[in-house]
């Protein structure tokens, strides 16, 4: 009797509960994955049945395989054509005519962001992650106008001068037989640039040992309640008059129209870690990989030298002006083929249409739902680069297949694109400053040079 009566208690718990909660469990999966699979709306698109499923599929890919859903969306594509679903809720399209009709400008229609695809980056309130149309519109506004005009020259002369200390602290490790890497130089090289175009100082990464390689930012870092710091100082220094002095990009958000509630530190902070991000993330890798193929490529490196050394026969005295290296093609060449292999971002960028359904050839997507086109897919088609993974400027000279300006997305388009791509017009300074030491090691180069 009395094991009887123990097991009665009703706080053990017994194996027939484990049973029941495994079951209901059980259920409850397979009801999702039939819902998923037969009864959503997106069930009719082409795609694998395991991806349309459930999320695990891509969980496996991007989570426990480290990054390859990326891959895996390639082969679906291969198989399946040109639109997948690639998970239960979510539409990728693999066709550069259709680009301008996903990333379409704010007055075409609205566009909103999906946030599970964002979430966890720590930064939510910048407008880069701002999931609604208009917020969104809200927040980027005011800082349009710095980077056309104030910004764009700002930026000219703080490369020329941040340039000369990435050359000096170069000079300096030759013949140290230390091994430096390219991604830790430029990413110091635009921090540099950056810091002095957001607060007026620079950050002064490349004095440091590895370049400051151990920096990251986020808010719980040192690097971010630095930017809390810059973010406090240039709201105070808001009310002064040589804020129209020397503009900086911080003073700009402050003295800008931006409604009360979209002031706070906090906000700005976050902006402010946003487009730091983005500059730091992004121009760092395309001027390294640019670097890497500059350094193992004679032809290249000769070619290039050739084209710029009447520019460079005063050089670091008389540097060369952007307008100057924006009529150099091979230099053009070179940076559009950086640009197209270090891909901006290489996944899909999912946006969403709110209001009216998307048509795709014979599928109509229906409103809000997700769909993304990733600049890995596009920059890689053999049809419109061949050899695709390889560096090849020479493919942008001369007439060229206009599909390659087609499928070239690095910045992205419509209303939520890199507002950086504003900078577009001095990436040829930008390349050409990050490059000189590059060319240190060529004979052509040498003479001129005296
Ligand atoms: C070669 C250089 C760069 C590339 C390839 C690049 C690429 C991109 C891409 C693909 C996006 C869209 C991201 C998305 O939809 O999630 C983006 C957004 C953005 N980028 Fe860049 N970027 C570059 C440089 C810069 C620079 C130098 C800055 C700032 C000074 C910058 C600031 C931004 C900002 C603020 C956004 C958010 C725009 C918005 O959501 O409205 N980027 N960038
Ligand atoms: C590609 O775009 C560039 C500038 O964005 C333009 O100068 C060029 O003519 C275009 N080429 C083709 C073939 O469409």
């Amino acid at each position: 009797m009395e094991p009887l009566l123990e097991d009665t208690r009703p706080s053990v718990f017994l194996p027939q509960h484990v049973t029941l909660l495994l079951t209901a469990l059980g259920v409850y999966l397979m009801s999702t994955w039939i819902y998923n699979l037969y009864f959503h709306p997106l069930a009719g698109f082409p795609g694998s049945k395991i991806a349309a499923a459930s999320g695990l599929y891509e969980f496996y890919y991007d989570v426990v395989k480290k990054g390859q859903y990326l891959y895996k969306i390639e082969e679906m594509h291969r198989q399946y054509g040109p639109i997948v679903r690639i998970n239960p809720y979510e539409i990728v399209i693999n066709d550069p005519s259709y680009y301008n009709e996903v990333y379409v400008t704010s007055n075409t229609r609205r566009t909103s962001l999906w946030p599970a695809y964002r979430s966890g980056v720590g930064f939510d309130d910048c407008h880069l992650l701002t999931e609604d149309h208009h917020l969104h519109r809200r927040r980027r506004k005011p800082l349009e106008p710095f980077f056309s005009r104030i910004g764009i020259i700002r930026m000219e002369e703080t490369i020329i001068s941040e340039a000369k200390s990435l050359n000096n602290r170069l000079e300096g490790l030759k013949g140290s037989s230390s091994v430096i890497c390219l991604d830790h130089v430029f990413t110091a090289f635009a921090a540099d640039v950056i810091a002095e175009v957001c607060y007026g100082s620079p950050s002064k990464m490349m004095t440091k040992d590895e370049f400051g390689a151990d920096c990251a930012i986020h808010p719980d870092t040192a690097a971010g309640s630095m930017m809390t710091q810059r973010v406090e100082q240039a709201q105070r220094e808001s009310a002064e008059t040589r804020v129209r002095e020397k503009p900086t990009l911080f003073r700009h958000i402050m003295t800008s129209d931006m409604p009360a509630s979209e002031q706070s530190v906090e906000r700005l902070t976050n902006e402010a870690m946003a487009i730091f991000g983005g500059a730091t993330g992004t121009t760092p890798h395309a001027l390294a990989l640019i670097s890497y193929y500059i350094l193992s490529n004679q032809e290249i490196r000769e070619r290039l030298g050739e084209e710029l050394a009447p520019l460079m026969s005063d050089y670091p005295d008389n540097p060369p002006k952007s307008t100057d290296l924006e009529k150099l093609p091979y230099l053009q060449a070179i940076i559009k083929e950086g640009l197209r292999l270090s891909y901006g971002v290489m996944r899909r960028l999912p946006r969403r249409s709110p209001d009216v359904a998307l048509q795709y050839k014979q599928w109509t997507i229906p409103k809000g739902t997700p769909v993304g086109m990733g600049a890995y897919s596009l920059h890689t088609n053999s049809d419109v680069y061949p050899e695709p993974f390889d560096f090849i400027p020479e493919r942008w000279l001369g007439a060229y297949d206009p599909r390659m300006n087609e499928s070239w997305v690095p910045f992205s388009r419509g209303s939520r694109k890199c507002l950086g791509s504003k900078y577009e017009p001095i990436h040829p300074l930008y390349f050409a400053h990050g490059l000189v030491w590059c060319q240190s090691t060529n004979k052509k180069w040498q003479s001129s040079n005296g």
